[in-house]
């Protein structure tokens, strides 16, 4: 393609092995991304199939990093270097924890939560920052969701991680804005992958309570997700920055 929407630009997605970040990966190849780093724990797709990275092919590469640790985070913004630094970056790695009320909830697992999808979100922003400030261009996408900013029965840890994923989301937008980069964040609702598909499945009658809500009337994909940040990453939202997109079939929309 010579007229993507992301033509010859380096980007870096965070969990790009599987689920949301695998299809945000794709699909920023097939906008003419130049090379997809694909940084996850994994490298082999949680719901199976070809490696992310393979499958674009061309100077795409995967780079085993744990979004929680600092020098990890640094090793996977600088294998963009050699390709000219990263244009853009989108921090989806993130864990959904086990289910739990807070009253019975681990420290440890409060913990690896806000670790993994907060402070992840934090080292990826502060990496690729810099060189973007320096550079005077680039686009960051952090991937939050709907539970940040909607309560639920079990997920405490998960929506606090998100909560703060936005506002530092806003922040760094105000940071970043006269040095040229954007900062935005997709909200997803329920999609399906394998977070809560297998990390936590709806059973069936929940599944149709949940479809039953959604005034678009079904769950969402990873596509749906992909386009979203492909749209917040391009030229196409140049004026748009610190804000939240919403992607969940209205789903947010009709909660009481
Ligand atoms: N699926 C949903 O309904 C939903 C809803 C709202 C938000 N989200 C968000 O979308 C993002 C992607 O989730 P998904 O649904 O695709 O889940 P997924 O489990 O399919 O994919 C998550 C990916 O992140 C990787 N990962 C996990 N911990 C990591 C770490 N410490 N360092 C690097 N990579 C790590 C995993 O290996 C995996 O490839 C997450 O931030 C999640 O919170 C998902």
């Amino acid at each position: 393609m010579s007229n993507g929407l992301l033509q010859d630009r380096v980007v870096v997605v965070t969990g790009g092995s599987s689920g949301n970040g695998r299809a945000i990966a794709l699909a920023v190849a097939a906008q003419g991304a130049r090379a997809v780093v694909v940084a996850d724990v994994l490298a082999e797709p949680r719901e199976g199939g070809r490696a992310t990275h393979e499958v674009i092919g061309g100077d795409s590469v995967f780079v085993s990093c744990d979004v929680s640790r600092p020098e990890s985070v640094e090793e996977a913004i600088a294998a963009a270097d050699p390709l000219g630094g990263v244009d853009v970056l989108v921090n989806n790695a993130g864990i959904v924890g086990p289910a739990s009320p807070v009253t019975g909830m681990a420290v440890d697992d409060f913990d690896r939560v806000l670790a993994v999808n907060l402070r992840g979100t934090f080292l990826g922003c502060r990496a690729a920052g810099r060189g973007m400030a320096a550079r005077g261009s680039g686009s960051i996408v952090n991937v939050a969701s709907i539970a940040g900013v909607q309560g639920s029965r079990t997920s405490a840890a998960y929506s606090a991680s998100k909560a703060g994923i936005l506002l530092m989301t806003q922040t760094l937008a105000f940071e970043l804005g006269s040095s040229g980069v954007r900062v935005n964040s997709v909200l997803p609702g329920i999609i399906q992958t394998h977070m809560t598909t297998v990390d936590r499945p709806l059973a069936s009658d929940a599944y149709d309570a949940t479809v039953a809500k959604v005034p678009l009337g079904r769950l969402g994909t990873p596509d749906d997700i992909a386009n979203a940040v492909v749209y917040l990453a391009s030229d196409l939202a140049g004026y748009v920055t610190g804000t939240s997109l919403v992607v969940d079939g209205g789903l947010i929309a009709t909660i009481s």
